[in-house]
């Protein structure tokens, strides 16, 4: 979710309201996404490398999420949607961790849609985190190396238990992938938009929707 900091310059606006402003882009697309038929979206909401901010948009970053993101658990059960998170959210604040273990624990029979928010996440520390837990079984003896797999890597990441990442949509003209779902974006297709996050709106998310039906996807075959 890209471009807060210069849809607010753009308006002479400090970069907190255009945080605000993506906060409400979240609440637009979170009720358009299951409406156009998604079942899962993935919202990069701050990655492991967010920390190297100034302290001050850090804390206003985590204030938005304690105040506005779970203020919305209302919502999100009102569109039938489970909560899910991925990323090394366990170790932000105690506070925080616990209201986002709540709003995890009280979506978790939610059906039509699932909502995954990727906080403190890095595609590379969740890698580092698989192998961690990989090596620590084979130093259990509990597995030997020759038996780790691509299918037990899967099975040790943050996304152990979701579907196979279809589309991958970077907003605001930036063409990199910026540690995010390393191992899932395998083959994943790509959009890409000059669109900021703040005025990324349904109309935006189906014509990635669109884009993504016409692609042809061969996965290294023919
Ligand atoms: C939002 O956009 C990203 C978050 C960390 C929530 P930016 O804050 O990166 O906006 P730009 O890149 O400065 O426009
Ligand atoms: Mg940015």
């Amino acid at each position: 979710m890209d471009g807060n900091g210069r849809w607010a310059k753009a308006r002479h606006l400090p970069r907190l309201a255009g945080h605000r402003a993506g906060v409400e882009a979240v609440r637009r697309i979170v009720r358009a996404a299951p409406r156009l038929g998604i079942e899962t979206l993935t919202l990069y909401a701050f990655s492991s490398e967010n920390w190297r901010r100034p302290a001050e948009e850090v804390s206003d970053l985590m204030s938005l999420l304690r105040h506005h993101l779970l203020a919305e658990l209302d919502e999100l059960h009102a569109n039938g949607a489970r909560l899910s998170l991925i990323g090394d959210w366990r170790s932000l604040k105690p506070d925080v961790v616990e209201r986002l273990e709540a709003a995890v624990r009280s979506t978790a029979a939610n059906e039509r849609f699932r909502l995954v928010v990727a906080l403190n996440y890095g595609g590379q520390d969740e890698l580092t985190r698989a192998v961690q837990a990989i090596a620590g079984r084979a130093a259990a003896g509990e597995i030997a190396p020759a038996d780790i797999s691509p299918q037990m890597i899967e099975n040790s990441l943050d996304t152990a238990d979701l579907q196979p990442v279809d589309l991958i949509i970077r907003t605001s003209g930036e063409q990199r992938l910026s540690n995010f779902l390393l191992w899932q974006a395998a083959y994943a297709e790509m959009w890409f938009t000059p669109v900021l996050w703040p005025d990324f709106s349904e109309a935006t998310l189906r014509e990635a929707a669109e884009a993504f039906a016409g692609r042809e996807r061969r996965y290294g075959g023919r």
